[in-house]
This record gives structure tokens, C-alpha cells and sequence, in this order.
């Protein structure tokens, strides 16, 4: 279990996070939902230690992991895949991919490697190519490959779908299901959260620092005030309104054929 416990941090000024308790059981998907600026990515980087943690705490399996240091957590099973795919665009595929593993042998590297890319084929064909030469969907994947080379009990996403086209976004958010059924634990933060709701087995609200509301992913996706304002489309407070309409178009069409269940319902939800 990952467990969070009235966890406050911030940057240089006053705190960002107010006390957040969550918890993430292996094999279950946890989605934290919330504006932009709501402190998504601060929560992630308070768990992997690159912000301090001000008070509370932060366990995996009963190991206390507050103010670790990022090596201890990835060490400890906790694997940060950053907002904004950052790979290293110069290196390899497989040269990114590796260092994802840099504390395992050559034998347990090349292990890893053969599962992640089961998981990503399209990487599969590409190990020699330089990662600034791939697509972004390719570079999303590349980044939660390296990510998943640390084999980590608990991966951390930061906003996987964005910037991507709908088609690239239903592939990545695909994958999850199967990591969980191997027992790995994911928290998945989503600023619009319609997909990521949808495959939550567990959901948080964060505003402004604080959870303010919590369920399963679909009490969430059924509850008016969430609706209106963070999976509503063209209706969100607080939002950034340009951020807003990429996501509300990309999540229309992602929903597509398949997935028009949720959207019916979301809407007569509101009716
Ligand atoms: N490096 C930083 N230094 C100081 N303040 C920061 C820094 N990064 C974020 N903040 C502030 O912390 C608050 C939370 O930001 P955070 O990036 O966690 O939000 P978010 O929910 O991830 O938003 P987004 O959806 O835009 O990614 C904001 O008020 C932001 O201005
Ligand atoms: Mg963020």
C-alpha cells in the first residue's frame, strides 16, 4: 500500500498542499482530477521527493519514505513519470529506456526491456532511433517505459494524455488496465478527467491543495458538481480555457464509437 498521510508541502512560499490523505492499494488505479494549478504535479513530485515534505508523511508498505531523497523511492517501488514526456531527446530509445534501469545488472535490464516492450511495440522497432525523432504519443510511451524499467510497485502519472491526439491517448490509457492486473499500483493525475475516471477504480477532486471530494472513478463520473466543472465540455471554472478546449475535443473523439456509454450517460446525468 501506498500511504499518504496529511501531506503538506510547497515551494519557496506558502503551502500548496493542505493535508492530502490517499491511499493506493497494488493493482488498483487511483485518478487525482482537479484544475490546473490545483497542485496535481506537486503532489507527485512531494511523493518522489524532489519538494519537501513540510509535515505528514508518505509510506510504501509500511516503509517510511518522507524526505527519502528520489533515489531511496525509486529504490523503494515508486516510479515518476514527469508532466511533459521528458526524454532525452538526443540519446536513444534503448539509451532512455536504460537508464529507467540504472541500478538493476545487464540480465535484469534486458528482462525489463523485453516486458516493456511487449507493453510498447511500437518502441520495439525504434530502440535505435534518437527519442527527438519520435511522435508524441511514441515519446509518452517511451517516457512511462522508462518509467516501468525501474519495475516500480507504484507508477506515478502526471497527465499522460496531454497534447495527444485521441487515438494515441485511448493506446496509452489502454495499457493501464493490464499494469494493474500485474499488481501494479497507479496514480493517475488528469486535468480533465473524463478517461481517467472511467478506468478509476478509485477518484480524488483536488481544488486549490485540498481533496474535496472522493469515490469510486464512477461516482465521480456521475456526480453533478464534477460534471459541471471539470468534465463538462466548455463548461469548466477555473480551467485553463485553452488547456480546456484541447482536452474537451481530444476526449469527445477518444470517447468515440466504444466509449459513448459514459458519454450518454454523463449527459443525462445533467438533464
Ligand atoms: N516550481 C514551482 N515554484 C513555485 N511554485 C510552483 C512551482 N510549480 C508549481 N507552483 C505553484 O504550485 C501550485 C500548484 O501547481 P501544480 O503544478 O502542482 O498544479 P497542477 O494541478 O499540476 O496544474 P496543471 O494542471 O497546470 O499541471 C500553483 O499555484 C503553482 O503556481
Ligand atoms: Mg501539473
Amino acid at each position: 500500500m501506498l500511504e499518504i498521510k496529511n501531506l503538506v508541502s510547497g515551494y519557496d512560499g506558502p503551502d500548496v498542499l493542505h493535508g492530502i490523505d490517499l491511499e493506493i492499494a497494488p493493482g488498483s488505479l487511483v485518478a487525482v482530477i482537479g484544475a490546473n494549478g490545483a497542485g496535481k504535479s506537486t503532489l507527485l513530485r512531494t511523493l518522489s521527493s524532489l519538494i519537501r515534505t513540510r509535515s505528514g508523511s508518505i509510506s510504501v508498505d509500511g516503509k517510511d519514505l518522507t524526505n527519502a531523497g528520489p533515489s531511496a523511492i525509486v529504490a523503494n517501488g515508486m516510479s515518476h513519470v514527469p508532466e511533459g514526456r521528458q526524454v532525452f531527446a538526443t540519446m536513444t530509445v534503448a539509451e532512455n529506456l536504460d537508464l529507467g534501469a540504472y541500478r538493476s545488472s545487464r540480465s535484469v535490464s534486458a528482462q525489463r526491456l523485453e516486458k516493456v516492450l511487449e507493453i510498447f511495440p511500437a518502441l520495439k522497432e525504434r530502440l535505435n532511433n534518437v527519442a527527438g525523432s519520435l511522435s508524441g504519443g511514441q515519446q509518452q510511451m517511451l517516457a512511462i517505459g522508462r518509467g516501468l524499467m525501474a519495475e516500480p510497485k507504484y507508477l506515478l502519472l502526471d497527465e499522460p494524455s496531454l497534447g495527444l491526439a485521441p487515438i494515441v491517448v485511448q493506446t496509452i490509457f489502454d495499457i493501464l488496465p493490464n499494469l494493474t492486473k500485474t499488481g501494479v499500483g497507479v496514480l493517475l493525475i488528469e486535468q480533465n478527467g473524463q478517461i481517467a475516471l472511467s478506468i478509476a477504480d478509485r477518484a480524488v477532486l483536488l481544488e486549490r491543495g485540498s481533496i474535496t471530494l472522493r469515490g469510486t472513478g464512477q461516482e465521480l463520473l456521475k456526480n453533478p458538481e464534477v460534471i459541471e466543472r471539470y468534465l463538462g465540455v466548455g463548461n469548466s471554472i477555473g480551467a485553463d480555457p485553452e488547456k480546456q478546449k484541447v482536452m474537451s475535443v481530444r476526449i469527445r473523439t477518444a470517447l468515440g464509437s466504444e466509449e459513448t456509454g459514459i458519454f450518454a450517460k454523463i449527459n443525462s446525468g445533467i438533464a
